[in-house]
This record gives structure tokens, C-alpha cells and sequence, in this order.
């Protein structure tokens, strides 16, 4: 995997207070984030680093420790990227291949298999895709889960995740600059999307996820200057209900709870 970074700062996380902990064997990695993140970074001992009322100060904890690099919040409700934990559905069995809407939405049978994936996230989609045999090429702007992220596919044992390539960018300014010396064949987005049922509370993971990234309000401009680039499909993953991102999605590959908007370029 290689990585790319820009300028993007944790300016983004909204003055969020973020606290890296870790173990003696960890000091050159968490050195590494915390210059990264801007955030101190605290020596503790395992039996420590439960003891979340002491550092109740830092909205965000970074925990990286014994090979291990996860998030608590507040709460203590934990994020952990993990490709080979299969706690996310990183290891799909019993997909359908090329067949997957996601694959049918990209262009898999029209030979559409480079892939620029414009909101990694958790990595979910962007995992499964290249499951499938697709390359991918990934854009995250959350610094923090950029830096989950990074450590999860260098730490990976799947083979297959080895020729990712991720961007810490803004998709925006990365579509704006990319455009003369990068190709793909399609491009991927699946901006948040608000909730709008109280009752229907996600996960605890989700919940610590929607803090770290807040709303996408940009998302439409994004789309817009996807658009603009000379790839075959622009693929929006929304859910079921929700309307089109923009208007001109020219075939909708509809699942059970999300569907594929295609766009298709040239
Ligand atoms: C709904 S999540 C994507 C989930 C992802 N598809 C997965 O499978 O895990 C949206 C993610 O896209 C990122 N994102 C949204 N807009 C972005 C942008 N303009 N530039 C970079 N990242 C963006 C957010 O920070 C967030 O992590």
C-alpha cells in the first residue's frame, strides 16, 4: 500500500480534543501520529490505558498498543479498523462477483476496473471492491481515520490489499488536482448521509464515526466536479429513500436498503 498525503490538518475535527496512548514497544508510531494529528501523546501501561476517567479531557482517545490501533470516545465506545477482524464484514463469503450491484453500478461487465473511491471511511466498500478485483485508489479526509486507516492495510496479511493506494485529501481539492495525471475507469462516492430517525440509533461504532467526520455537506459539489472527469461511470451510494444527489443518474442499482446511482460520463 502506498500513502499520500497533503496538507489537510486537524483543523477539520472541529477543536475535538484528540489524546494519542501508547505502549513503550509503540513510541515510533505514535511519535509519527502525533506530529501528524498535532496532539500530545501520553505513555501509559495496559493496565492504564482502561482507565478512561483520567483522560476524560480528550473527546478522542487514539489507543496504539501492542501491534493494535483503535479510537474511544467519551462514552469509551470504541472504532477499530481491522481487515483481518471480520467485526465490519471485511471478508465477504458468498458474494456474488462481478454480479454485486456495486460491481454491476461501476461498469464490471463493460470492463470498467480502476477505481477511484472518493470517501473511504471505514474502508468497507473500498475492501470489498478490491475483493472483487477491482483496483482502487482511496480519498479520506478525516485525519484520524486516515490514520486507522494507514495502520490497518499495513497491517493487513490480505494479500490483495497490498496494491491499495490511499490519499489523505479533500476529494474536492484532490479531483481539482489530479485531473491531467491520474486515470480511472469509475469513480466511487458514498458521502454521509443525515439520519433522520431518532429512534433508529446506530451502532456504537457508527456513532463515534459520525462524531469523527461530521455531515458531508459538500458532497453535491463534489459530485459535480466528479463529473467533470473523463471516466466512464460516477457511481453514489445513497439509501433506498433518500433522493439523487444531483439530478441525471441515468440507472439506479437498487438493493435492499441502498441503492447505486450511475452516472454515466463519457
Ligand atoms: C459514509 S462514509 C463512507 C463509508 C465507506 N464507503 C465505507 O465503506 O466504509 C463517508 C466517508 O467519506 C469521507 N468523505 C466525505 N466527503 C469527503 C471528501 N470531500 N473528501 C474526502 N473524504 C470525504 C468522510 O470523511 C467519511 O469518512
Amino acid at each position: 500500500m502506498s500513502l499520500v498525503s497533503s496538507d489537510l490538518t486537524i483543523a477539520d475535527l472541529k477543536n475535538k480534543k484528540i489524546g494519542i496512548f501508547f505502549d513503550a514497544a509503540s513510541s515510533e508510531k505514535a511519535t509519527y501520529w502525533s506530529e501528524f494529528l498535532k496532539c500530545p501523546m501520553f505513555l501509559v501501561s495496559s493496565s492504564q490505558s482502561s482507565d478512561f476517567e483520567m483522560t476524560k479531557e480528550f473527546f478522542f482517545r487514539i489507543y496504539i498498543q501492542e501491534n493494535q490501533v483503535f479510537v474511544r470516545d467519551l462514552e469509551n465506545r470504541l472504532l477499530e479498523i481491522d481487515f483481518d477482524k471480520n467485526h465490519l464484514d471485511y471478508q465477504r463469503r458468498g458474494h456474488h462477483g462481478k454480479k454485486e450491484l456495486i460491481a454491476k453500478a461501476l461498469g464490471a461487465s463493460k470492463g470498467c476496473r480502476k477505481i477511484l473511491d472518493l470517501s473511504v471511511g471505514m474502508g468497507i466498500d473500498s475492501v470489498f471492491l478490491m475483493q472483487l478485483g477491482f483496483q482502487v485508489m482511496g480519498v479520506e479526509r478525516s485525519p484520524v481515520l486516515f490514520a486507522l486507516l494507514s495502520e490497518a492495510f499495513q497491517k493487513t496479511q490480505k494479500e490483495y490489499l497490498k496494491s491499495y493506494k490511499l490519499f489523505f485529501s479533500d476529494s474536492l481539492s484532490f479531483l481539482q488536482e489530479n485531473q491531467t495525471t491520474l486515470e480511472f475507469d469509475s469513480i466511487y462516492f458514498d458521502p454521509m448521509y443525515p439520519h433522520k430517525k431518532k429512534s433508529a440509533l446506530p451502532k456504537q461504532e457508527m456513532m463515534v464515526f459520525r462524531d469523527l467526520v461530521g455531515s458531508d455537506d459538500d458532497a453535491a459539489e463534489v459530485l459535480k466536479a466528479a463529473l467533470k472527469w473523463p471516466v466512464r461511470r460516477v457511481v453514489v451510494k445513497r439509501p433506498m429513500k433518500a433522493e439523487p444527489l444531483l439530478p441525471g443518474v441515468i440507472h439506479s442499482f437498487e438493493g435492499k436498503v441502498v441503492r447505486y446511482d450511475s452516472y454515466v460520463v463519457g
